[in-house]
């Protein structure tokens, strides 16, 4: 019983000291003290759905909505294009395009996280095109492991910015960054995914090529 005692007045003192320690700092009256979550108190002060005075060449003002479109041609900071239409033709050009994200553990695993996410409920998790989605639409998607094992990753990538069929587009869901690592995964599923193998040189004109 003693132990006890003695422990809760040990806890006491600690406690004591604790707020004496946090208690005699400067009092700033203006300090709205510790925030938590601060961009809840501070929201970026973006002023939309306001309008702007402009000039017109008459010399008169005008008031005009400050949302407007682009000009035309302009890219947006952070957005990158895609190249390909969505079109039969582009479709076939996007076979030229090359992955242009490393096959790493790290990037693969992304890729897989991705999958999960995105594309399992229909292609099911091996690619078997048996996901609990994937089994009820009126054509299921194909398998990765056959028929559509020798689908270039160009491809992989277009089908899956702008759906294909009953699949939808996913642009709006992944960045292209993404979509390429969710392409690594689909490779890995159609089992295409061996690091390339060095062929090594037999005489010494041949080129080790990667
Ligand atoms: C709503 C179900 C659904 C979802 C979600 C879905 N797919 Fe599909 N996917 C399909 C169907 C159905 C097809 C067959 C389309 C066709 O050829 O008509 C298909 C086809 C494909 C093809 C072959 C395209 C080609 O060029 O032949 C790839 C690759 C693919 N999907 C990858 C993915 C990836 C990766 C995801 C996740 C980001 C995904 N899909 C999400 C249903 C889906």
């Amino acid at each position: 019983m003693k132990k006890v005692t003695k422990i809760i007045s040990l806890m006491a003192l600690v406690g004591c000291v604790a707020i004496s320690v946090t208690s005699c700092q400067k009092h700033d009256s203006n300090s709205p003290g510790v925030e938590f979550m601060p961009d809840m108190y501070r929201s970026p002060s973006l002023e939309s759905n306001l309008f702007d005075v402009v000039k017109n060449a008459d010399g008169t003002f005008d008031t005009v909505p400050s949302n407007r479109k682009p000009v035309a041609g302009t890219i947006a900071r952070g957005y990158m294009p895609y190249a390909f239409a969505n079109t039969a033709e582009g479709y076939e050009l996007s076979a030229t395009m090359r992955n242009p994200i490393e096959r790493n553990d790290k990037n693969v695993k992304e890729g897989e996280q991705l999958y999960g996410k995105f594309c399992t409920h229909c292609h099911g998790a091996t690619g078997e095109g048996d996901g609990l989605v994937g089994g009820k639409l009126p054509g299921a998607p194909p398998s990765y492991k056959t028929v559509l094992k020798t689908l270039p990753e160009g491809k992989i990538f277009h089908s899956i910015t702008y759906g294909k069929g009953l699949m939808g587009a996913h642009a709006s869901q992944l960045s292209q960054e993404e979509r390429w690592k969710v392409t690594l995964y689909v490779q890995k599923l159609q089992g295409n995914d061996a690091p390339a193998v060095a062929t090594v040189a037999t005489d010494s004109t041949a080129v080790t090529t990667k």
